[in-house]
Formats: structure tokens, C-alpha cells, sequence
């Protein structure tokens, strides 16, 4: 039988309501209301250092936060999740969509959220050849590379400085390498991306640059490279591994390499994940699962997945989740959103679903207990946490 987290969710919630509210120290820190007999809350059975988080898209579910009303939605975000990345209101679109001009609307609105619940922010993203305003990709194309690293400069000291000292991580630079497919095999999207192409002479130097960019705008924000198909050792994560030495050559203040664990049971599992984390973590990097979902390719006339596809994904979410517990240096793990309802993968990957942790009532999947008795088995600053 499913169990319910509303009752313990409303109940909580109601709790948080009489206890002022303080910045947040640890990335664990029990929030208002909880206490550590809550066994249902991912938040509070993860080891203290490891921050546990889901995306969310303040522009569509935070911006009529009202701490003393908060939706069922609300009230699962602030109960099961210790961080929150912005799934689309940092991006260049929403946040920069016009020339000098600014809209810092939503981003705030969920950042405010986070505070108000005791949960820490990861900043997504700063350079990237998706999500770009027409602007960008329109002057883009005549741009010179000096043209380029004043916009992108502009943008980063801009962004970044906004929520100087609110966001323990960000994510720089995503998805900057292309698909071992694509044509050309993996290099640098000096084609796709418009500050890349423009300094296609060496891009390098603006990836290091960028880096520098977003340093001086927030000295305490752990700079990221974040990609897909990055969970494992394989070409791509070759091809970061070698930037990332160049990068710290140079003097780059680069601090992490996200692996943002968009899975397909259509594809088979990688179990490297932890070797490449660990390669990561030798050259003193933090490393994260960023975006995690497992999506479950549907069949035509079918509901829901068979009971042999639920198992498979709770393995999966598993085992990235393990990876990341087996490296001390793994800092953050993050879930691309919740539930199935709210997910980006029926729009963008047709014929597949069921992708996220929870129901759409909001009660767990068997991935979600499997998550969950994985946190609650492992133990801080140990290193494998799980041993
Ligand atoms: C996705 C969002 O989830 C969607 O809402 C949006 O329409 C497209 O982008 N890699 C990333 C994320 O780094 O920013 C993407 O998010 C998913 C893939």
C-alpha cells in the first residue's frame, strides 16, 4: 500500500509557522518543525554534509509563496529537499531578455522560498547555447570575441553578484562539450554557443575568464561544469577531465563537475559513476549529481510502467545516489524536479515518462525509499559515507 506525506507534511508545516526563521549554516540544518524522528524526509536522514535537492521552477510554483499558506507543492519542497536549483529562472532568457536589462523577479521569489526553509541554492547557469534570449542569438552571430566576453562579462558580474553570499554552488558552464554523435565527435559547441563561437580562437581562455568572472562576484560560491552524459568515465567525461586540468592550470577558481544524471531505461546503465567521480575528486573538485531522472519509455495504451520498470528506475536513482555517497567529495544531489506532472521529459523525450520520485498525489515511488534507506544507512565525513 502507497503511504500518504500529507499528513505529515501539513502537520510540519503548521509547526514551521511559530519558529522565526535564520540563515542556514549546514546543509542539513533541521528545518522548522522537523526533527530527526521524521524518517520520510530525504532532508533529514542525509549525511550533514551532503545537500539533497530538487529543481524547481519558481516563475510557475513559488512566486505566490505565502509562508503561512503554502501549497501541498510548497510544503513537499520545503520538507523532503535541503536545496533548490532554478529550473528555468536564472537562465539567460528569464533572467536577461533584453540589453542591459535585468528581471530578477522569480529567481528572487525562490530564493526568498529557499531562506524561508532552511534550504541552500544552486545557481543554473551562466553560459550555455540553450535558453537564450533572440537577442543573444540574433546579435550573437556577428559578434567579435571581445564583444562576446564584454556581454558575457556584464552578465556574469551582474548575476552572480545579485545573489552574492546566497548560492553555496553554481553551475558556469553547461553542457559546453558536444555529443560523441554530433558530427565532428566530442569538442567544445564553438558552434551552438554564441560566446564560444566568438572566441572559437580559444575557448579556453573565456571558459577560464568566465570562471574568474564569476569568482570576484561571489568568493564563496563553488564554481561548477555541468553536462549530460557525464555520469561515467567515457569520451566526454575524458574530454572534461582534461579541460578541467587545463583550466586549474591556468588558474581557474573552477571548484566542481556536476553530472547531471538525466537516465533512460531505454539505454543501459553506466556503473562507473563512481570511478569518475573519484578521478574528479584527485584533482580536488567537488563533484554532484545535478538533474537526476530516470524516464521510463511508456507503451502505447499503457497508464504507467510494469513493476519490472519501477524496480529498474529505484535502482537507478540508487545507484547515482550511491555513487555520490561513496565519494566524500560529492557535495550535492539534486533530482530535476517533482512529480511526474512537472516534469520536462514528456515534452522533450515523446514516448517517455514516469520520470521523477513521487507520485503525482505527492506519495514516494519505490525510488524514493530507495533513496531514502541509502541516506538513512550512511554516515558524514566518512569516506565511502556508505562502507
Ligand atoms: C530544462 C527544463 O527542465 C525545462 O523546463 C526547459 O523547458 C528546458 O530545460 N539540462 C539542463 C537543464 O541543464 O537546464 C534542462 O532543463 C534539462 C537539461
Amino acid at each position: 500500500m502507497r503511504r500518504s506525506m500529507r499528513s505529515l507534511l501539513v502537520a510540519t508545516a503548521a509547526a514551521a509557522l511559530v519558529l522565526p526563521l535564520c540563515a542556514v549554516s549546514a546543509a542539513n540544518a533541521t528545518p522548522p518543525g522537523f526533527s530527526s524522528a521524521d524518517k520520510d524526509a530525504l532532508r533529514n536522514q542525509a549525511p550533514s554534509d551532503l545537500a539533497i535537492g530538487s529543481a524547481v521552477w519558481g516563475k510557475q510554483q513559488l512566486t505566490d509563496y505565502d509562508p503561512a499558506a503554502p501549497t501541498e507543492y510548497q510544503q513537499v519542497l520545503g520538507a523532503q529537499f535541503s536545496s533548490l536549483t532554478p529550473e528555468n529562472d536564472m537562465k539567460w532568457d528569464a533572467i536577461h531578455p533584453a540589453p542591459g536589462v535585468y528581471d530578477f523577479a522569480s529567481a528572487d521569489a525562490l530564493v526568498a522560498y529557499a531562506e524561508a526553509n532552511h534550504q541552500q541554492v544552486r545557481g543554473h547557469t551562466l553560459l550555455w547555447h540553450s535558453q537564450n534570449p533572440a537577442w543573444v542569438t540574433e546579435a550573437g552571430a556577428a559578434w567579435t570575441c571581445d564583444q562576446a566576453r564584454d556581454v558575457l562579462e556584464d552578465h556574469i558580474r551582474t548575476v552572480v553578484g545579485h545573489f552574492k553570499g546566497r548560492i553555496y554552488e553554481w553551475d558556469v558552464a553547461n553542457e559546453i562539450f558536444q555529443d560523441t554523435w554530433d558530427n565532428g565527435g566530442v569538442r567544445l559547441r564553438t558552434e551552438a554557443n554564441p560566446f564560444l563561437r566568438a572566441c572559437a580562437d580559444d575557448p579556453v581562455a573565456l571558459l577560464v575568464d568566465a570562471f574568474r568572472w564569476a569568482h570576484e562576484a561571489d568568493p564563496d560560491a563553488v564554481l561548477f561544469l555541468n553536462d549530460y552524459n557525464a555520469e561515467g568515465v567515457n569520451e566526454k567525461t575524458d574530454a572534461y577531465y582534461e579541460l578541467a586540468e587545463r583550466m586549474l592550470d591556468a588558474g581557474a577558481p573552477l571548484g566542481g563537475f556536476g553530472a547531471q544524471g538525466h537516465l533512460s531505461l531505454l539505454y543501459g546503465f553506466d556503473t562507473s559513476i563512481q570511478a569518475n567521480f573519484e578521478r574528479f575528486a584527485a584533482l580536488g573538485l567537488q563533484v554532484a549529481v545535478t538533474e537526476a531522472d530516470v524516464r521510463i519509455p511508456l507503451l502505447e495504451g499503457e497508464t504507467g510502467p510494469t513493476p519490472e520498470q519501477v524496480a529498474v528506475q529505484a535502482e537507478r536513482y540508487d545507484a547515482m545516489l550511491e555513487a555520490c555517497l561513496n565519494v566524500t567529495a560529492c557535495s550535492s544531489f539534486t533530482v530535476w524536479g517533482f512529480p511526474d506532472a512537472n516534469s520536462w521529459v514528456p515534452d522533450v523525450f515523446p514516448g517517455e515518462g514516469w520520470a521523477t520520485i513521487l507520485e503525482d498525489d505527492y506519495s514516494p515511488k519505490p525510488a524514493f525509499d530507495a533513496m531514502l534507506r541509502s541516506l538513512q544507512d550512511a554516515t558524514p565525513g566518512v569516506s565511502p559515507r556508505r562502507g
